[in-house]
């Protein structure tokens, strides 16, 4: 008896064959076994067709050299599977070949199955060619201890039959007693071995696309494969750059060389004339100056006062209710959400009504957890319905935060992604705005979930700079500053980093945005207009999304000439979706000063000399700077006129910059 149970354990537990057909162990020297085709396959990347599970890439039985395999992933090269090992794998294993669907010795495709550690570090486990109609290599790895499995498909020259079968493929997995996560399937942005930059992108077709690509080790050598017709490589600024005509999904590839080793990443470029957010969006959210005071009447004020003003005109589209226009703490015992009935009498569709009617979108507000941050009844289980529920209502934007919720990444991916997945089915094209305050890099995944923007930064505060007592509830414009200053290279068109609010009109009347003011650094909020300004230049610069957040109803002279200042509007709506790159960030006469250039679809660009110090000074911007070459002079247009336009060449342009100043041109050849 004993020895049939041995017996039968060994069958158990090792790859059984039945009827010809290999399948996968249960479990495995006492370990679990997780299948890779039981993941979401959806984050893989593939050279031709989609991934599919169980099956070869054209939907046949997974089958390689005669044998036929019950599980395991049918991709193309070149390709890529990037596994979260989560600490808590053993050993990988798999059958890899090309599928008998194709005619022996067409297909031919290089792999390389690499383990990356906790320190960034690769290591090659397994490596080697596999032609079609040639033999199956038997994977099997040790890959305890590595932070991440990469199973990279190369096309070896060509990509045509390259029908790659990852058959029979699982991980051993040690659950240790229900404490680990098991192994799961990670998209390229976010394992970011190679690149510090976008690798999801996005264009409008016929419009300049630019696409910088920079690399995560500051001596690697970048090139480019594959580029689709419209598009060219500038070797010297690292950045693609030219338009696509038609709409589709296009894959090229960056190659980046760093100490011998060539990693091929695929870029995907999204090319559609519906994008959600071709440009940052513009508008007002209810939440520093109101908190759970905002109502309708208040709502409708703000839209007849943007209208008066010309805000519309402007460019300030979304008028946003924030946190607690919630009828309750807890959600109605029917499951369905609803609003305040008191402060919204004549209910949502109402409210959206009037605000298309005047010419505006309406957003809302809700979180990815039971609760919001203001304690409200939130979405998470209930994403469907909510997403539902906003579209029947008639909204246009979600703002979507992360109070109370896990904070694991991968678990806000999965809650952002299921909402994301709810908007998109609830009929209504809706803007998906995260708002999870930049601790997990949404810029890293956050295009990845259906969102088009997502704040970087904790709340700010209306205040300059709370130096070394900032924390996640008190920020400055500085600590905003030195957070987006670094992730120009992760936005883009349809994928915008968020720098919160801007606090310009507020002058210390916020509700949270001066909040427990006497705590502040001076015992006060507010900050003063060159401040203000400073801030609408760098959120422009940064191509944030452009958020007011004080009483719209009145504005004073003084406000209204920073909001509505059309070229500066005009550098952060160009089309080609630029984020400031940082050229310089130095000290000049003992002043911290940064400068900051973008990009913009005609060719001109936008220079910011910002300075940072108590001190003026003087600077002096070189063309070269800004990527402008040759002896020809280039005019310097003020953007906040505070000089008028002049000429300079390769000798530079001399400017004064204030304390806190931003100076702002837009520099031409015209
Ligand atoms: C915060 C969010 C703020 C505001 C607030 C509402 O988490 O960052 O912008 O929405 O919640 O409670």
């Amino acid at each position: 008896m004993k020895r049939l149970l041995i017996a039968l354990f060994a069958v158990l537990s090792s790859s059984v064959v039945a009827q010809n057909v290999i399948t996968p162990p249960t479990t495995e020297e006492g370990f679990k076994v997780i299948e890779l085709s039981k993941m979401d396959l959806s984050k893989t990347t593939c050279g031709w067709s989609t991934p599919k599970a169980n099956k070869s890439i054209e939907g046949h039985p997974i089958t390689i050299a005669g044998k036929t395999y019950a599980s395991g992933v049918g991709t193309h090269a070149t390709g890529r599977i990037n596994v979260k090992l989560n600490g808590s794998a053993m050993r990988f294993k798999a059958q890899l070949g090309i599928d008998d669907e194709v005619v022996p010795n067409k297909g031919n495709v290089k792999y390389t199955i690499k383990g990356i550690g906790e320190n960034g570090l690769s290591s090659v486990l397994a490596e080697g060619t596999i032609v079609s109609g040639g033999l199956t290599q038997n994977i099997d790895v040790d890959v305890n201890g590595y932070k991440y499995l990469i199973i990279d498909l190369d096309e070896n020259g060509e990509n045509s039959y390259d029908h790659v079968d990852v058959a029979n493929a699982y991980f051993t997995w040690d659950d240790d007693e229900g404490a680990a996560s098991p192994p799961y399937i990670v998209s390229n942005d976010e394992i970011g071995v190679a690149l510090a930059c976008a690798t999801a992108v996005f264009s409008q077709p016929g419009v300049r696309f630019m696409h910088k690509i920079r690399a995560s080790q500051p001596n690697a050598l970048i090139s480019v494969s594959n580029l689709p017709k419209g598009l060219k490589w500038n070797a010297e600024r690292c950045l693609v750059d030219g338009s696509i005509k038609k709409e589709g999904v296009y894959t090229y590839y960056a190659i980046v060389e760093n100490d011998g080793e060539v990693q091929k990443m695929p870029i995907t470029l999204t090319v559609s004339k519906d994008l959600q957010q071709p440009v940052p969006f513009m508008g007002w959210l209810s939440w520093n100056v109101w908190e759970e005071a905002i109502d309708e009447k208040i709502m409708l004020e703000t839209a007849n006062a943007a209208k008066r003003y010309g805000l519309d005109k402007l460019g300030y589209q979304y008028l946003c209710l924030d946190d607690w226009w919630h009828c309750c703490k807890e959600r109605p015992a029917d499951g369905f959400p609803d609003w305040d009935h008191a402060k919204f009498p004549n209910g949502m569709r109402y409210l959206t009504d009037t605000l298309h009617a005047l010419g505006f979108k309406a957003g809302i507000y809700s979180d990815a957890a039971a609760h919001t941050c203001a304690g409200a009844f939130a979405s998470y289980g209930y994403e469907k319905v909510d997403a539902k529920a906003y579209a029947d209502w008639g909204f246009d934007l979600l703002k979507y935060d992360y109070c109370g919720a896990p904070p694991a990444a991968e678990e806000a991916q999965r809650r952002y992604t299921a909402m994301g997945n709810a908007l998109k089915e609830s009929g209504r094209n809706i803007l998906f705005y995260m708002c999870e305050w930049g601790p997990r890099e949404p810029w890293k995944w956050g295009a990845e979930t259906g969102a088009t923007c997502w704040r970087c930064t904790y709340d700010s505060r209306d205040y300059w700079d709370w130096g070394s007592k900032a924390n996640g509830g008190h920020i400055g414009v500085i600590q905003g500053v030195d957070v987006m200053k670094h992730l120009w290279a992760y936005s883009g068109v349809n994928r915008f980093n968020d720098a919160d609010m801007m606090m310009v009109g507020l002058h210390g009347t916020g509700r949270s945005s001066s909040y427990d003011a006497a705590n502040y650094p001076t015992g006060r909020a507010g900050m003063t207009q060159e401040e203000y300004q400073s801030q609408f230049s760098l959120w422009a610069m940064y191509a944030s999304p452009l958020t007011l957040s004080f009483d719209i109803r009145n504005i004073s002279d003084d406000d209204l000439r920073i909001i509505s200042n059309k070229e500066m509007i005009a550098i952060n709506q160009d089309r080609m979706g630029q984020a400031a790159e940082l050229v310089s960030d130095t000290l000049v006469s003992g002043q911290q000063v940064e400068v900051y250039v973008k990009d913009l679809e005609n060719g001109d660009m936008a220079v910011a000399v910002f300075n940072r110090g108590a001190e003026p000074i003087h600077y002096t911007f070189f063309p070269e700077q800004a990527y402008l070459k040759g002896n020809k002079p280039y005019r310097f247009h003020d953007v906040w006129g505070v000089s008028p336009d002049k000429m300079a060449g390769p000798e530079g342009y001399d400017m004064q910059v204030l304390p806190h100043q931003t100076r702002v041109f837009r520099v031409s050849r015209k």
